[in-house]
């Protein structure tokens, strides 16, 4: 299966080509555009401008362009990368040498979150619950992809958060003992089908205390993996996490 999934992935690769920016993709993306006056996107302007290559190449001409990668492995080709002229922001973004076609998860990634902070309001559990404000930046035109490349057209941009590293994000997880916060997170994934949001690198907590929603490009996708917590809980919790799953999210 995986070998299989390779020669795909393989096939895929060696078939790079631009996909077409049409007026029906500007249409789609025109509502989660960061607006003009926003710094990041004067910043961002600022560093597209003053490089006189392709930016988005590569890993290598981000690096050039003064971008560092941040944060922990990835595992969907996207590069999370900071830059000091960004301050409180990352960006996500694929590169020409990649096959997807980014806008699309661009507006994924909006919406998932967008459909998390509603359901974090509406349930009052922002004391426990924070997710990223993103924006889709449309990269500028000056210097195009070489021929054989798939260029890209937008990137994105994120909110940072102040979330603690891998190891003691685990380390946090399996100390918190607060039930509440199982409940609401049972059923903030489960009424907006954050798949993604099952698995603790994906929820880090943050040094305010607070976990955050920041993998948010899978939603509306049913049925959720619930299993999928439990080798990161204490044993109390996983006893309630099972509770929550075998009644469909029951307080107690
Ligand atoms: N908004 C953010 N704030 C802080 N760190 C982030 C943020 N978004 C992503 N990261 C870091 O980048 C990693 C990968 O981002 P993620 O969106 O989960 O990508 P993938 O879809 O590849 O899993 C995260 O595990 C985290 O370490
Ligand atoms: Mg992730």
């Amino acid at each position: 299966m995986r070998f299989l999934k390779l020669v795909l992935l393989l096939l895929l690769l060696f078939q790079l080509s631009a996909y077409e920016l049409t007026d029906g993709i500007r249409a789609e993306v025109a509502p989660y555009l960061i607006p003009k006056d926003h710094p990041a996107k004067k910043a961002l302007d600022a560093i597209f401008s003053h490089a006189d290559f392709r930016v988005v190449q590569n890993k290598e001409s981000l690096e050039k362009a003064g971008f560092v990668s941040f944060g922990e492995h990835h595992t969907s080709g996207i590069h999370v990368l900071v830059h000091k002229q960004l301050k409180h922001l990352a960006i996500k973004c694929y590169c020409d040498d990649f096959y997807k076609e980014d806008w699309q998860y661009w507006i994924a990634r909006i919406r998932g979150r967008n459909f998390i902070e509603q359901a974090i309001e509406d349930r009052g559990c922002q004391k426990y619950f924070k997710t990223p404000k993103k924006w889709i930046y449309p990269i500028p035109e000056g210097h195009r992809a070489p021929a054989g490349y798939n260029e890209q057209h937008y990137l994105l941009i994120v909110e940072l958060m102040d979330t603690y590293d891998r190891k003691k994000n685990r380390e946090k997880w399996k100390n918190f003992g607060d039930k509440s916060l199982y409940w609401h997170l049972y059923n903030i994934i489960t009424d907006t089908g954050a798949a993604d949001s099952n698995f603790v690198d994906n929820i880090p907590f943050c040094h305010d205390g607070r976990v955050a929603f920041i993998d948010t490009e899978a939603f509306h996708r049913w049925p959720i993996s619930y299993d999928r917590m439990t080798h990161y809980l204490s044993h109390p919790i996983k006893i309630y996490w099972q509770h929550l799953i075998s009644t469909g999210g029951q307080k107690e």
